[in-house]
Formats: C-alpha cells, sequence, structure tokens
C-alpha cells in the first residue's frame, strides 16, 4: 500500500462523527492527528478550540506578491448506523474492488485528504508551493457548522484570501471531472403534534379523540399538492429561474439522464416538479423533504394503542436568493395553520444554511477547470450541487471569496449511507489535480 493510502487509513480510522457527544474524543483525536500530518509537511499548524469541536489551521510561509489560496474540509462524519448493513467495519477501511470502504471516504475524509497530500506531493517534489495556502478544516460541518462563521469572523485577517477550493461535492460520473458552481441551501425544522396526556387503548378511546399521527399525516399531506408542487404561501417567492445557457449545458451532461437516476437510486420511477428534468430539480429547484417520522408503536406484531404523540423531521432544499430564515417563517405559519383540529402542534426550528451560487468562468473558475482537464484528461462539465455546505456562502460574506467546487464524489459512493466507499482511482487523481490546481491558480 502507498504511504498515501497508509495515511488516508489511519485517517479513516478516527469514529469522528460530530453529532454524537460519546464520540468526541474521536473527533479531537481526529484533529490531533490532521495536525501532526500538517507539521510533518513543514506547514505551521494550529489547533483551535471552539465550543464543540475544533478547527485546525495550517499554513505554508505567505509572501506579499503572491496569490492566496484557501482550501476547506471537514474531518467530521455522519454516524453509522444502521450498523448491521455495512459489510465491513465503518471505522476499519479495507479495499475491494478498487474502492476505500470506510464512514468519511467520500465525505470528506478522502477528498480532503486529497487536497493535503497534493500540497505534500508539490512541496516533496519542488520544496515551495506557487501560492499563500491556508488549510482550513472543520470538525463540525455533518452538524450544520454551528462554529466556523464566528470562528471567521474572529480571525478574518489572518484568513484573509483571493480563492477557497474545496473538494466535498460530487462527480456526475465516473471519469467525467465537473466543476460545482452553486449549492443548495437548507434549513430543517422538527414537528410534534400531542394528543392525549398518555398513550390511550384505542378501542376504550379510539374515534371519541384526535389520533396524533392520522393528524400529522394531514399535515404532512398538506406540504405539496399531487404533481410534487410545494403549497406553503409564498414558498417560490424569492426563487431565481434558472439561466437559458444553464438548462441548454444541463442537458448535454452525461450521467444526469432520467435512466441515470433511476439506476442509481433504484426509485421505480423519477418524480418531481412538472417542467424540470430531474438534473435541474436537483440543482436549481427548492424542495420540502420528510427526514425522519414517528408516533405509536413500531415493535413487531399489531398494539392496539392511540398514541400520546407523533413527530416528523423535515428539511428544505433552498435556491438563491431563498432566504432561510424567511422559509422556516413561512414553514411555521404554514405548520400551525394546517394543523389538523384535536392536537397540539409544537414546532422547533433546527439549523440552516444559505444557498451559493457563482460565475464559473471567473478567473479562477477557468483555472479550476484547466486543472480538472488536466488531471482527468478531458473537459470539465460545470454543475450547480443539489447538497448543502452552508460556510461556502459565509465565506463570500465574511472573508469576501468565492469558492470552486471540485468534487470528487461519484453517485454510488453511498455518503451517509451504509458502505460508504470512495475510488482509489479517484484519491489518487485528486491528489494531482490539487498539484495542477494550485499551478493553475497562481497564473490566473
Ligand atoms: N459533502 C456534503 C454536501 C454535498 C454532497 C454537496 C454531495 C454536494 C454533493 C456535506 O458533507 C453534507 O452532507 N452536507 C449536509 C449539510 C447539512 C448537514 C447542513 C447536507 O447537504 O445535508
Ligand atoms: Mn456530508
Amino acid at each position: 500500500m502507498t504511504a498515501q493510502l497508509q495515511d488516508l487509513f489511519s485517517f479513516l480510522r478516527f469514529a469522528s462523527i460530530s453529532t454524537d457527544s460519546r464520540h468526541a474524543k474521536d473527533v479531537r483525536d481526529c484533529a490531533s492527528w490532521l495536525q501532526q500530518k500538517l507539521l510533518s509537511m513543514g506547514l505551521s499548524a494550529e489547533m483551535h478550540e471552539t465550543a464543540r469541536h475544533p478547527v485546525v489551521v495550517a499554513r505554508n510561509e505567505h509572501r506579499a506578491d503572491r496569490k492566496t489560496v484557501l482550501i476547506y474540509g471537514h474531518y467530521d462524519v455522519q454516524p453509522v448506523d444502521p450498523l448491521e448493513l455495512w459489510q465491513s467495519n465503518p471505522f476499519e477501511p479495507e479495499i475491494r474492488e478498487g474502492k476505500i470502504w470506510a464512514r468519511g471516504a467520500t465525505d470528506n475524509k478522502g477528498q480532503m485528504l486529497a487536497h493535503v497530500l497534493g500540497v505534500e506531493k508539490t512541496l516533496r517534489e519542488q520544496a515551495f508551493l506557487p501560492v499563500n495556502l491556508i488549510f482550513l478544516f472543520e470538525g463540525e460541518e455533518e452538524i450544520g457548522s454551528p462554529h466556523l462563521a464566528p470562528f471567521l469572523e474572529q480571525h478574518r485577517e489572518k484568513l484573509h484570501c483571493d480563492v477557497i477550493a474545496v473538494s466535498d461535492t460530487g462527480m456526475v460520473a465516473a471519469g467525467v471531472p465537473t466543476m460545482g458552481y452553486g449549492l443548495r441551501g437548507i434549513a430543517c425544522a422538527e414537528v410534534t403534534l400531542r394528543g392525549p396526556k398518555s398513550d390511550l387503548h384505542s378501542g376504550i378511546f379510539g374515534g371519541a379523540v384526535a389520533n396524533p399521527i392520522t393528524a400529522l399525516a394531514r399535515l404532512v399531506a398538506s406540504l405539496h399538492d399531487d404533481k410534487g408542487r410545494i403549497q406553503i404561501s409564498g414558498f417560490y417567492d424569492d426563487v431565481r429561474a434558472l439561466e437559458a445557457w444553464e438548462s441548454e449545458m444541463w442537458r448535454q451532461i452525461p450521467g444526469v439522464a432520467e435512466a441515470d437516476y433511476l439506476r442509481s437510486t433504484g426509485s421505480p420511477a423519477v418524480f418531481g416538479e412538472e417542467g424540470y428534468s430531474s438534473a435541474e430539480r436537483i440543482w436549481a429547484r427548492p424542495t420540502a423533504e420528510l427526514n425522519g417520522i414517528g408516533g405509536g408503536y413500531q415493535g413487531e406484531g399489531s398494539k392496539t394503542v392511540l398514541p400520546a404523540k407523533a413527530f416528523a423531521k423535515f428539511s428544505f432544499r433552498l435556491v438563491p436568493d431563498q432566504d432561510p430564515q424567511d422559509i422556516l417563517e413561512k414553514v411555521s405559519r404554514h405548520f400551525r395553520e394546517h394543523c389538523p383540529p384535536g392536537v397540539h402542534c409544537e414546532i422547533e426550528i433546527g439549523h440552516d444554511g444559505k444557498p451559493y451560487l457563482a460565475d464559473p468562468h471567473s478567473a479562477d473558475g477557468k483555472a479550476a477547470q484547466r486543472a480538472l482537464q488536466k488531471a482527468f484528461g478531458r473537459e470539465a462539465v460545470l454543475i450547480r450541487e443539489g447538497g448543502s455546505i452552508p460556510i461556502i456562502q459565509s465565506f463570500r460574506e465574511i472573508l469576501g471569496a468565492d469558492t470552486l467546487l471540485l468534487g470528487l464524489a461519484l453517485p454510488d459512493c453511498r455518503i451517509h449511507a451504509p458502505n460508504e466507499n470512495f475510488p482509489v482511482e479517484n484519491f489518487e487523481t485528486g491528489i494531482l489535480l490539487n498539484q495542477f490546481l494550485l499551478d493553475e491558480l497562481a497564473n490566473a
């Protein structure tokens, strides 16, 4: 195994699950490992405490006559459950079929380490970098980066940069270099409907009081019409229309036809807002999703219960120029106004993040496309992303710099799911990409 793969395996062995407080020490140990790795490359590297998980910042020696590039990534990962569906231990990486299997292999440790090892390789080969470099790595991306924006405010001068590069997004298909120029935003909320003061016998009381699960089903159903259009009043008010060149360009991109989504999702049909292609629905239109729902009896067989409560977890994916706070107000109003009779409605607002959209044809954007072309041997396609990385818009607002999204994830890398994997080839090409990238940006 190469030294680079060994590094990735060491990095992957930390169970750095940011949402689970039982893993706080694993998150911290992972940050220390990262700091040591960066120090061993001759960079200055610091670990900064936050109220929760540390931020790691590293830099080379900066010179006034060079461009400053900031590279961001996250070393925290999603939880692993359901554990029984994993073919191998999520924190004991293995290579099978040319892929690295582990939680975080793609999102984001594999992609992040490709940045680091690309820089390490250039430092080995020529002892210096063509740019002023800042590495900024956080351990809270998967919980909405609660402490990173304040950290940016606090260290605004030290983090000042001309452009930002991030590999934490996807490629449309294997071997097709992909540059992202947009991300959806996100707004989360949880609703609990409460009926009787405790669970009731559904024969003794059923029919005389409202059932919170039935009420919840009605409330959930009020979010969309039959064609998948969101029914929340004012929800689409600030949605910016797709530009003609985007629709035109996206029609020619491989890997995003209806058949591709049928294959990659296993769904019996595609479904979504009328009048848009699948790619447009994901990259440029907002959604209202249920991420979890519960209440009543979940065990084997039947139990005649009229439950005291039912809950549902929602997230809304947003596009420019929707504002998460505005959307959450509209969502709350909708839930209050559509709450069926006979239950109390409690709304708990969760985390949020703004959408992001940049010009892919800027000088730095073109430089990134040249780097992608050199690394992968073919021309890059330009896409927006359906996923969210809320800190990217904060980078623009606080540091004044735009971000190049150089994703290396494939549609079947199973990020956030059991059996997450990252092709060894993407890891190696990613390392190469970062070498080209710094050269191209230096000359852009
Ligand atoms: N790397 C993903 C985001 C992503 C994945 C963007 C694929 C584009 C394509 C990131 O780690 C992530 O999962 N973000 C969360 C954000 C949330 C927790 C605030 C997301 O999108 O659900
Ligand atoms: Mn993620």
